[in-house]
């Protein structure tokens, strides 16, 4: 066993502390990758309020991080010493159903191994996320950055912008396509740069009127306050896709409202039980569907496309020590429009 430092909850408190936790030996397809940046995800505030510590289980949030290789197991060819990689909410696989055949290892029929809160396939430890200084990981489950991509601004794409693109890309945003974004935080705003260099005709949905500036900034051709009854009306059977982002649990009814028949809202923000009239499929023909982080392909896709376009997410680049601070303005929705930690501070 290897030891690093990273920030880590162990009891029923919200709040990080830093500590130095194990990391296993490498195996012979294993990675040693010394984390440089890792975005703050909602989901991170979401696992730690769930904590309660009771499984005595610190829990080691972070999903998506880059950072370059230090060293490599003796069956990795893909990667050397030296390289810059990113890396995922996904970090294993089983590798034989039917969805990792298909190259959708987010769906794995046994489950993906998560790359925090999740258990280790081969030895059934932990595994303890990106909040920290090194991350050992399965090659498969390692991308490389493409030069040219700012590293720290490119964490975010690992889990928000895949999460986001692989949605846009199966329900056809392109030339031609309306797409509404509902929610413009970390996915959300992800989510409009891409559809708009898709080429889609890209509208935010936001109860924030503050975020208008912005949402055009980013390129969106049009701004809705989800709050005004007469933008919603006029909005209504708008969009080919809707995005919805929203991290709180909500009504999906009135965002159904806003699909073209035919079209499709993509539930990725609150995960869990919801309620859905039934009337507001019916009326449109439309669709509820949902998805979550990408398969290796798609990943690898999407890191070229937002290479190609120049595309990363809008970052404000904090100290690793000031992660609780992060946290407590990602839950108050005080965020422009990812915290990405600077990990050096860990050395
Ligand atoms: N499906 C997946 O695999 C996956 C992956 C990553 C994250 N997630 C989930 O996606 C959600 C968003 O994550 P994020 O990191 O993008 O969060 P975020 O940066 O906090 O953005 C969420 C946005 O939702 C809107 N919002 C928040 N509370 C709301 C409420 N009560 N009513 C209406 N709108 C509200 C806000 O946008 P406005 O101010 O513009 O309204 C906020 O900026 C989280 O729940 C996260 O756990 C899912
Ligand atoms: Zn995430
Ligand atoms: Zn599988």
């Amino acid at each position: 066993m290897r030891t690093t430092t990273g920030w880590q909850v162990d009891g029923a408190t919200a709040t990080l502390r830093r500590a130095r936790f194990e990391r296993r030996d490498l195996r012979p397809d294993d990675l040693a990758v010394r984390v440089d940046y890792c975005g703050v995800c909602h989901t991170d505030a979401h696992a730690i309020g769930a904590h309660d510590g009771g499984s005595g289980v610190p829990l080691v949030p972070g999903h998506e991080f880059t950072g370059v290789v230090t060293e490599t197991g003796p069956a990795v060819t893909r990667f050397t010493a030296g390289d810059h990689v990113a890396v995922g909410n996904i970090v294993d696989s089983c590798g034989e159903c039917p969805m990792c055949r298909a190259g959708q290892e987010n769906f794995c029929h046994a489950f993906p191994t998560l790359t925090y809160g999740g258990t280790d396939r081969h030895d059934g430890s932990p595994t303890l996320g990106g909040y920290s200084r090194e991350y050992i990981v399965r090659d498969k489950f390692a991308y490389p950055l493409p030069a040219g991509l700012d590293p720290a601004a490119a964490a975010p794409l690992l889990c928000a912008g895949v999460t986001v693109w692989e949605p846009l890309h199966a329900l056809g945003a392109g030339p031609g396509s309306r797409v509404g974004v509902v929610g413009l935080g970390g996915l959300g705003h992800l989510a409009v740069k891409m559809a708009v260099a898709l080429g889609a005709t890209t509208s935010v949905i936001s109860r924030s009127p503050g975020k208008a500036g912005d949402a055009r900034s980013l390129g969106a051709h049009e701004f809705i306050l989800s709050t005004d009854p007469e933008q919603v009306a006029d909005a209504r059977d708008r969009f080919d896709v809707v995005i919805d982002t929203v991290s709180a649990p909500h009504d999906l009814g009135p965002y159904l409202r806003l699909v073209a028949m035919d079209g499709t809202l993509s539930h990725l923000g609150h995960l869990g039980p919801v309620t859905v009239e039934t009337m507001d499929l019916l009326v449109g023909r439309k669709s509820l569907s949902s998805a979550g982080s990408g398969g290796r392909p798609a990943t690898a896709a999407m890191l070229a496309f937002c290479a190609g376009k120049g595309i990363t997410a809008e970052i404000e680049l904090l100290p690793s020590a000031q992660v609780n601070e992060a946290l407590a303005r990602l839950r108050r929705n005080d965020v422009h429009y990812r915290f990405v930690l600077d990990m050096s501070d860990l050395s």
